[in-house]
């Protein structure tokens, strides 16, 4: 039967073994925010278009050609947030967490939409988990927040397949100097440089890097470095931090091309990598942005926070872990004479929180039995007259074969071993 109706193109419904791996990931997310101290905070979906364009950057591809934006009926142009971290600043501004420590370290999770070419791994609609610290310019945070995520990356069971790139993207004292060197880096090369680039080159010079054009890639390998022109604190703080993953093994490697595509980061930036599921190979990716709360009108507060995509991160989970299905029953009757009875048995076995499928007596008993095999239940309960009588139940093992009959009171003693 062809549905009348059909998803759009880069949106998903999410079921079946791709739900149980998502729940995995949040689950596991939300253990580690919590056991690291981080609050939880729900954000709108919708905001203010500006926010993302004052956050995220004009320059930035999501902002140039990726935000679903559109006026709301009060005339208002909103954007389906594309990121979390400058909604979590709007939210950290308007709620005066600034006087409120516990504030100070949040973490959020949701669908997020970028209109981007659909393709393995890159989603519309797509969600993230993600951190953000506010308050202490101290690479200590940056580590605790790397260590976060390697401790999920870890209990998933990912960690062996993933890369983990560093890169410093230098401040506004060793930006401005550096900007001028890879401008005259540009200029020099500039008919040979793409049209978006040269768009770039006007905006801001930093976003050429972002360039997916192969030629333009290659030029950039010549270009000068950020990481060769930091000043002495961003060359501190990505020389601390590197000591501070080393000496706690978290495996890491530089690449000076990383820059991140979004504008307001500062300092230390990472992302992770997992080899094998194609083009679209970053599970997660955050930084240091010390910058956008005063950007957003706020006193200068430094950040720093990271986001992990679920679906991306689903992939690689596909690749290393066989889903866990739960033990779940059928109790299925041979006619309404049953019912009561069949109920009270269902009731019997969800007080003990085994999952029941309570399966109606119209059809027949073979096609509850063709229904319980579907469903894929380890255990189908009969209940037919003689149970009643007896108050006993006949219980088949669906992976055996195997069939017995027993009291209700030692049935699970009998089935869950
Ligand atoms: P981002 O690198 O743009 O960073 O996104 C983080 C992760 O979201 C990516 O590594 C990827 O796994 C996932 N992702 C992004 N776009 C898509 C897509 N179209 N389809 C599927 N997955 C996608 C941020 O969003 C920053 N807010 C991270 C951050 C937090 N920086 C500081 N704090």
């Amino acid at each position: 039967m062809e549905a009348q109706y059909s998803r759009l193109r880069g949106f998903s419904d999410i079921y079946g073994d791709d739900l149980y791996y998502f729940e995995v990931v949040e689950n596991t997310f939300r253990k580690y925010a919590k056991i690291y101290g981080f609050e939880e905070i729900k954000l709108p979906i919708l905001e203010r278009t500006e926010l993302f364009v004052r956050g995220i950057g004009e320059a930035s591809d999501i902002v140039r050609k990726e935000m679903f934006s559109f006026d709301d009926r009060g005339g208002r142009n909103v954007t389906m947030r594309p990121e979390g971290t400058a909604c979590v600043v709007r939210a950290f501004l308007e709620n005066n967490f600034l006087n409120d420590p516990k504030y100070h370290k949040l973490f959020y999770s949701g669908p997020m939409f970028r209109a981007e070419r659909p393709q393995a791994g890159r989603l519309r609609q797509f969600h993230q988990v993600g951190v953000e610290w506010f308050g202490v310019d101290d690479p200590i945070i940056d580590f605790e927040v790397m260590s976060l995520l390697w401790d999920f990356l870890v209990e998933v069971g990912i960690y062996h397949r993933v890369e983990i790139i560093l890169n410093s993207v230098g401040c506004e004292v060793c930006n401005p100097s550096y900007r001028v060197k890879l401008q005259s880096f540009f200029d020099l090369h500039y008919e040979e440089f793409c049209d978006d680039c040269k768009e770039r080159r006007k905006k801001n010079i930093l976003r050429v890097f972002d360039c997916k054009n192969h030629s333009c890639q290659l030029m950039l390998k010549d270009a000068p470095k950020v990481k060769d022109n930091l000043c002495n604190v961003c060359q501190y703080h990505f020389d601390e931090l590197i000591r501070l993953v080393s000496a706690h093994n978290i495996p890491f490697q530089m690449d000076s091309n990383l820059v991140r595509g979004l504008d307001y980061y500062t300092r230390n930036v990472f992302e992770v990598r997992y080899k094998g599921i194609g083009a679209q190979n970053a599970i997660a990716g955050g930084g240091r942005y010390n910058n956008l709360v005063s950007e957003f009108g706020g006193p200068k507060t430094p950040g720093f926070g990271f986001a992990l995509g679920v679906e991306r991160t689903i992939l690689a989970l596909k690749d290393n872990v066989e889903p866990k299905k739960d033990l779940s029953v059928a109790v299925v009757s041979v006619s309404r004479n049953e019912l009561e009875f069949a109920i009270k048995v269902a009731r019997i076995f969800r007080e003990k929180g085994i999952r029941t499928h309570l399966l109606s007596y119209a059809g027949g008993i073979g096609k509850q039995f063709k229904i319980a095999d579907k469903i894929g239940v380890a255990f189908t309960v009969i209940i037919g007259e003689e149970e009643v009588r007896y108050n006993r139940v006949s219980v088949k093992n669906m992976r055996t074969g195997e069939q017995f009959s027993s009291q209700i009171d030692e049935i699970f003693g009998l089935i869950f071993q």
